[in-house]
């Protein structure tokens, strides 16, 4: 049985201030007493005060972007390590926004990925496509070709390590959701194209996040679909209320 993660990706917001006062409050609704993972992805400033206000609870925290190499002069860069000596244990490649702001290519992925298991954190690997390739019927080949390119010559071992989030990039930040029966669809090619490329084992077993603004009226309905295993939520996952209410859902379902 696969377990619910539900994630937040803060991007550059919260400061380690504010990010002390959230981890105070969530933990103030013990999380723990919910049969699911919880992952929060502040910015690398505000993970320290995060992690540390939420140090009693089983509330993983993780990072946004790691650099490709363990270390070396790379001006602004964090790596993987960092991160993991920081108390981080997962950390996002390849968010839709890494790919279109900062030029992030299947490859670049690929490295990413390797760093951070090679580190011991868990990849959590993010893949979509644009409205365009949507309208142009690419979905399935852009996803086919993220994946391919992210996990190109990896070991079943390795696979079992990482979790996939799909993001349609035009339901973003956008407040477009992809429905329920779009979203459970590309989890599913996600699922055979794995099972394909690996086996039906390691397929069964691996956790499909949906993304793109998934939010407390829409959770339920997504999170229900069989191949949904969990979120991953940006502006929904900013208020704590908002976030806990999430959480709630996955737990009761
Ligand atoms: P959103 O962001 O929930 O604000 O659409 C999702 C993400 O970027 O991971």
């Amino acid at each position: 049985m696969r377990k619910f993660l539900i994630a937040g990706n803060w991007k550059m917001f919260h400061t380690p201030k504010e990010a002390a006062e959230y981890g105070r409050k969530l933990a103030h609704k013990n999380p723990d007493q919910y049969d699911i993972d919880v992952l929060l992805c502040p910015p690398a400033l505000s993970l320290p005060a995060l992690r540390e206000t939420l140090r009693h609870t089983k509330v993983a925290v993780g990072g946004q972007n790691i650099h490709q190499e363990p270390k070396g002069a790379f001006t602004g860069e964090m790596s993987a390590e960092m991160y993991k000596d920081a108390g981080a244990s997962y950390v996002l490649v390849g968010h839709s926004e890494r790919r279109q702001y900062f030029g992030e290519t299947d490859e670049l992925v690929r490295s990413k990925t390797i760093r951070a298991l090679e580190a011991g954190l868990t990849p959590l690997v993010c893949i979509g496509e644009t409205l365009d390739e949507r309208k142009n019927n690419q979905t399935s080949n852009v996803i086919l070709t993220q994946l391919n390119g992210a996990f190109k010559h990896f070991s079943k071992s390795d696979m079992s390590k990482i979790v996939i989030a799909y993001e349609p990039v035009w339901a973003i930040g956008t407040g477009k959701t992809a429905t329920p029966e779009q979203a459970q669809e590309l989890h599913l090619l996600i699922r055979r194209t794995i099972e394909l490329e690996f086996d039906a084992a390691l397929a069964n077993d691996m956790r499909i996040l949906y993304g793109g603004s998934v939010k407390v009226e829409n959770a339920r309905d997504l999170l229900s679909r069989p191949d949904i295993d969990g979120a991953l939520i940006g502006g929904a996952s900013l208020k704590v209320d908002d976030f806990h209410k999430i959480i709630e859902i996955a737990h009761q379902l």
